[in-house]
């Protein structure tokens, strides 16, 4: 029960956890870490850690809502951060851990109505129960956050700033009207985020990733580096994850070449899948990891774990930041070496940015066929270019046709990725590299997505076609038993009839 701690609105709180959470909530920063504790609230609420916000340098004019919505978002977010901080001075914090959110809701529920009549706001049932809800977010959970957390058609949450928050539904970009009360109770939020998982966003480390509980992967940049206050972008897990059946049925690629990915998977071809951001190569890495065998030994490496392998033989592994002295940092390339020492048959890096190209290569080159990471690029012959100056980046003295020699033995097919411009994500092109010119890696396309315009909705048409080549990897696919049917390369078989 929290009732028991209760004093009237007007009785100024005795218990310094109540006045310190208070203060947190209103996004104050003197809050002492006891009482942090009881309501979550996290290490940037500490005076000494938290930064202080420079004043925005331009106020930024937003496209949505309108001006009068706005105001009633305002009057709204002020009542609910007003309630908030007068129900922290009455309940007993520490009694909210032992009880079920129905139970908090209920009784949460009585004293905001109560409440209401002192600060004399008439709200209906619904307005009411909604802001009840509201409270409780903001006490057991993310605030703000929270009904976008659970609506399960939003994507991605970007938080551009306490006023400016945009979501992905269906592919497309839109602002919302979620507010957070100003840039403290931003950065409450944020805080509350990044010390659940260990870590800390202050002045001293302004940047940082972090993960919520369901595996949603979070970035956060506050000031000074984040001209307009603090940011926040949001990668939500999707708790079914999406299969190769599912990419089919959304348009992103035709069945066919689903099937030609698979054996290529199943034939432990290693595989780059090139894209920009947000265009879909997690995903489809995951898609095709369906397709390994459940016996084979599998050693995932991310900085942020999203990869929901579904076989039994899996060993996760995730990088880790410095601390706070710049120690202990344990970054991709180190964990590449040592999955190397753990018997893998297959590594599976989550995206290649740097030097650990280098030790990858080294990897899909001796004997850990069937390998698979992903690149940020626009095309197959860039992604190869992006390859060879992340080799640069390790540091290794190498020549630039030794290194070029090492990727055309390494990588034997590159997927090309798109989200297109009607926000639908596509698998636009599947590469393979073919061998060494002189000092060219060749590669020649096997499938190409083929735009044909736009039509009055704005959608892309067009279709992935066969180029007419059959592939290298046809003989390692028929090697170990699988037979693709000649036609699927047929230029004049049309493999997809609509985009
Ligand atoms: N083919 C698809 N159809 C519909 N939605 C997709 C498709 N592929 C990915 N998505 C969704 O798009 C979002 C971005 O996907 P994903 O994380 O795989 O992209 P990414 O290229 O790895 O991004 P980043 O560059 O940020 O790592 C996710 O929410 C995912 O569920
Ligand atoms: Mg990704």
């Amino acid at each position: 029960m929290i009732w028991p701690t209760r004093r009237s609105a007007n009785t100024p709180p005795t218990s310094d956890q109540a006045a310190a959470a208070a203060a947190a909530a209103a996004g104050n920063a003197a809050v002492p870490d006891t009482a942090a504790k009881d309501i979550a609230v996290s290490e940037p609420a500490s005076a000494s850690t938290m930064p202080k916000l420079p004043p925005r340098a331009t106020v930024k004019p937003t496209v949505a809502p309108k001006a009068p919505e706005i105001r009633r978002i305002d009057l709204y977010t002020e009542l609910k951060v007003d309630l908030h901080q007068k129900l922290i001075e009455r309940i007993n914090l520490s009694a909210l851990d032992t009880m079920s959110r129905e139970q908090v809701g209920r009784d949460i529920g009585d004293i905001v109505q109560e409440m209401l009549k002192e600060v004399n706001h008439a709200l209906n049932l619904v307005e009411r129960r909604q802001l009840v809800e509201d409270i409780l977010d903001e006490l057991l959970g993310l605030g703000p956050l929270e009904p976008l957390l659970k609506d399960p058609t939003i994507t991605d949450i970007m938080v551009n700033s306490a006023t400016s928050v945009f979501v992905e539904r269906s592919g497309r970009l839109e602002q919302i009207g979620t507010r957070f009360a100003n840039d403290g109770h931003l950065l409450r939020i944020i805080g509350k985020i990044v010390s659940n998982v260990g870590r800390r966003v202050d002045e001293s480390s302004p940047m940082v990733d972090a993960r919520l509980p369901d595996g949603s992967r979070v970035n956060a940049i506050i000031p000074p580096l984040a001209l307009d206050g603090p940011c926040m972008s949001i990668r939500k897990f999707s708790k079914t994850p999406i299969d190769m059946d599912k990419l089919v049925g959304y348009g992103s690629m035709p069945p066919d070449v689903a099937t030609v990915l698979k054996g290529i998977v199943k034939s432990r071809r290693n595989v780059l899948i090139s894209g920009g951001t947000g265009s879909g190569k997690t995903t489809m890495l995951n898609a095709m990891s369906a397709s390994i065998e459940p016996h084979e030994r599998v050693v995932t490496i991310e900085d942020s774990a999203e990869l929901q392998l579904q076989q039994a033989h899996v060993v996760r592994l995730e990088t880790r930041p410095s601390n706070i002295e710049g120690k202990g940092e344990v970054n991709q390339r180190d964990l590449v070496k040592n999955a190397l020492r753990m018997r893998p048959d297959r590594i599976i890096l989550g995206e290649i940015r740097s030097g650990e190209a280098f030790d990858m290569l080294q990897a899909m080159n001796t004997g850990h066929d069937g390998s698979m990471t992903t690149v940020h690029a626009n095309t197959p012959r860039d992604a190869l270019s992006r390859v060879e100056q992340m080799i640069g980046m390790s540091g290794i003295d190498i020549s630039p046709k030794s290194a070029r020699s090492q990727i055309a033995s390494a990588i034997h097919v590159v997927l090309q990725l798109e989200r297109l411009s009607d926000g639908r994500r596509r698998l636009t092109s599947v590469a393979e590299v073919t061998g060494m010119e002189g000092e060219i890696v060749l590669m020649q396309e096997i499938f190409k997505f083929e735009r044909r315009g736009i039509d009055a909705d704005g959608k892309v048409i067009g279709e992935m076609k066969a180029m007419g080549i059959r592939p290298k990897f046809m003989e390692q696919l028929s090697a170990r038993g699988i037979d693709l049917a000649p036609s699927l390369f047929d230029p004049f078989k049309r493999v997809e009839g609509k985009a």
